[in-house]
């Protein structure tokens, strides 16, 4: 069973790439969405309980913050894949400022969580662990990241 954990800042692309590529196939478990812990600690059960795919849309910024899914979805006998969104504070600010409404996020969330930033390591117990950078525009590219912390493959 596959367990998805997203990591980056806002406004990284996150929600779109879930909207594109698992929208069918995974429950989207987004404190966005469900607001409290309490809530999405009770969704997260659920999807484990039922053998459910699902996918951790949270920005995740730091390794801790990380640990408690993949170690839950480890015991639960699911595969832990991770995404990373790189992206600069700049452009996810650009990318923010064309959002209106609940969507947009003040700019000290961004610089606040650009802060705390750990980029994700196969050693913290990923089974697959890719690297996404938006295209211009539209679009993806994927890299997986290797074991060596920092290290990614690139053609
Ligand atoms: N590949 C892309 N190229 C350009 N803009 C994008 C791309 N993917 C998403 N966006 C835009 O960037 C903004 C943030 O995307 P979103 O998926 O909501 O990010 P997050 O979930 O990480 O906060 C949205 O306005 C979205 O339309
Ligand atoms: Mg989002």
């Amino acid at each position: 069973m596959q367990a998805i954990i997203f990591c980056g800042i806002q406004a990284s692309g996150k929600s779109t790439f879930y909207k594109e590529l698992f929208f069918n196939t995974h429950v989207r478990i987004s404190l966005d969405l469900l607001r409290t812990r309490y809530r999405e600690n009770l969704f997260l059960q659920a999807c484990l309980k039922t053998q459910q795919r699902f996918v951790i849309d949270n920005t995740n910024p730091t390794a801790e913050e990380r640990r408690k899914y993949i170690e839950l979805a480890k015991a639960a006998r699911y595969e832990v894949t991770g995404y990373y969104f790189e992206t600069s504070v700049k452009e996810a600010l650009a990318r923010n400022s064309q959002r209106t409404g609940r969507f947009l996020v003040p700019d000290r969330g961004i610089y606040g969580t650009h802060k705390k930033l750990q980029i994700p390591t196969v050693a913290e117990g990923f089974d697959y662990l890719y690297l996404v950078r938006l295209k211009q525009g539209s679009g993806y590219e994927v890299y997986p990241i290797l074991s060596e912390p920092g290290s990614f493959w690139q053609p």
